[in-house]
């Protein structure tokens, strides 16, 4: 039996797409497999680890638990088509990853944050971030980049 499959059409990092899709396929399938754009990462694929974290109309939504067809006419953003060198600089600067698996998902939050909240206080900041999950380190470091970040100094995790 062949598969149904119907024509979806998007934004994706500001230019229009149309893709041929699948009912049950997910916005990361899409995103990763008919588009090529890998960065938004499949890590535990249930919705629980933040590592497929992309921007749906500016809203940060895990795009394994989101149908492709969910997006139909919204505009997305991936890593790919993210623009915010002061966040991309500051995570390189405290070196805030190790394999960098997550990270992706990380900034694709934060950068929503600073959108959304641009006054984020520590325990906001904590809150935002807390369903982003990262195996490789403690916090400490990606705490650091964010909240230099949002309050705009310098800061370094070991002050
Ligand atoms: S892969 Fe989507 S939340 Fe983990
Ligand atoms: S740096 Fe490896 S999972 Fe976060």
């Amino acid at each position: 039996m062949t598969e149904r499959r119907m024509m979806l059409e998007l934004q994706v990092n500001g230019e229009k797409r149309a893709v041929s899709v699948r009912a049950a396929d997910t916005l990361l399938d899409v995103l990763r497999e008919e588009l090529g754009l890998t960065g938004a990462k499949p890590g535990c694929l249930t919705g629980d680890c933040g590592a497929c974290t992309v921007q749906v109309n500016g809203i940060p939504l895990k795009s394994c638990v989101m149908l492709a067809v969910e997006a139909a006419g919204s505009s997305v953003k991936t890593i790919e088509g993210l623009n915010n060198r002061r966040l991309q600089e500051e995570f390189i600067r405290q070196a805030a990853f190790q394999c960098g698996y997550c990270t992706p998902g990380f900034l694709m939050n934060i950068d929503a944050l600073q959108s959304a909240c641009p006054n984020a206080d520590a325990q906001v900041i904590r809150e935002w971030v807390e369903s982003n999950l990262c195996r490789c380190m403690g916090y400490l470091e990606i705490e650091a980049a964010i909240r230099s970040v949002m309050t705009g100094t310098a800061g370094n995790h070991r002050e």
